[in-house]
């Protein structure tokens, strides 16, 4: 079992630790005397660090492959400000939890699941609950959509996110359906619950979240309208089939759900319901994003974060918690 995670190497410098980690990259290099070194970077959920090889380069080559867990013996060493390991011993390792080397929603994944099948229950339409069942009742297609992440970097970019993502994407419409009456609140719904299906087809989240094949040359827009026409296809005896309207209205919903041509969907929002679903789900990514900026202030003293390319600015963090507190405190003794 893990102990010691990357952030926490800081408490071992000049230490010797023996746990696992991540192969993330690995190089060849010259040292000055003109001997090989093995420049590596070892990483878990927590971050990354550098690592170094200069003993028995061959044998530690064979264990040290890039995007396999290895369990490594070694010393922290501290350079100036750089923290870094110099590796004695590597050995492969199979048996491990993958959330130990990919970062993970702190949300409870079951208990999401137990929600996004609350919701699924609020859908009455006979059509669309049944095509919604014939995915999240889906035993296979449930273990890759729990795992999937949300994206690579912008938003709930981690194991779990697209389904805390679909979640509160889906509870917002559920609460925006109960301002306005005139929302299909049924179409709605099963459009919120199956807007970024294509995601888990568009990531692989081991060794790292990327973007896989298909992922990058069709996207999760022609991925997620692609997996509905196949399971709507698949009701042609269900009830006399899927009515055509109602299968234009959802897979409307899902290729238009990035709002604009410019942020890929192929026509922009032309109904209510496609209206309401991207604003949710523009919601939901942004409001990550400013929460997220606060969670990463780097300095504990900057009040501004650094530009955020995802939000095209700054984000104003108000100032650093601890000093807040401790004004107050002032004020009330
Ligand atoms: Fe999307
Ligand atoms: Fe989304």
């Amino acid at each position: 079992m893990k102990r010691i995670y990357v952030k926490n190497l800081r408490d071992y410098i000049n230490s010797e630790i023996e746990d696992y980690f991540l192969v993330a990259s690995i190089k060849t290099r010259k040292k000055r005397d003109g001997g090989d070194f093995l420049d590596v970077t070892l990483s878990d959920a927590t971050g990354s660090i550098p690592a170094r090889v200069f003993d028995n380069i061959e044998d530690n080559r064979l264990s040290l492959r890039e995007g396999m867990v290895v369990k490594i013996r070694g010393i922290v060493d501290q350079f100036r400000e750089e923290i870094s390991i110099k590796i004695n011993e590597a050995s492969p390792e199979d048996n491990f939890d993958i959330t130990d080397f990919i970062p993970t929603t702190s949300k409870d994944i079951d208990r999401m699941v137990l929600d996004l099948h609350r919701n699924i229950e609020r859908v009455s339409n006979p059509y669309l609950r049944e095509l919604l069942k014939r995915f999240f009742n889906d035993v296979e297609f449930m273990e890759r959509f729990k795992m999937a992440p949300a994206a690579k970097a912008n938003h709930h970019a981690y194991i779990g996110g697209l389904l805390e993502h679909t979640l509160n994407v889906t509870e917002l419409c559920v609460s925006i359906a109960s301002r306005y009456r005139e929302v299909n609140f049924d179409l709605l719904i099963a459009g919120a619950l199956l807007h970024d299906i294509g995601k888990v087809e568009e990531y692989t989240y081991f060794p790292k979240i990327d973007r896989t094949d298909i992922g990058r040359l069709l996207g999760h827009l022609v991925i997620g309208y692609e997996m509905i026409m196949r399971k709507i296809r698949e009701m042609k005896n269900f009830r006399g089939g899927f009515p055509e309207d109602l299968k234009l209205q959802i897979l409307h919903l899902v290729i238009s759900h990035h709002g604009e041509l410019e942020w890929g969907s192929p026509v922009r929002p032309m109904t209510l319901e496609a209206q309401i679903l991207h604003f949710a789900d523009n919601m939901d990514s942004k409001v990550w994003m400013f929460i997220d900026a606060k969670r990463k202030r780097r300095d504990p003293f900057s009040r501004w974060s650094e530009y955020l390319q995802s939000l095209k600015r700054y984000v104003y963090l108000g100032e650093p918690e601890n000093e807040h507190t401790e004004s107050e405190n002032e004020e009330l003794f």
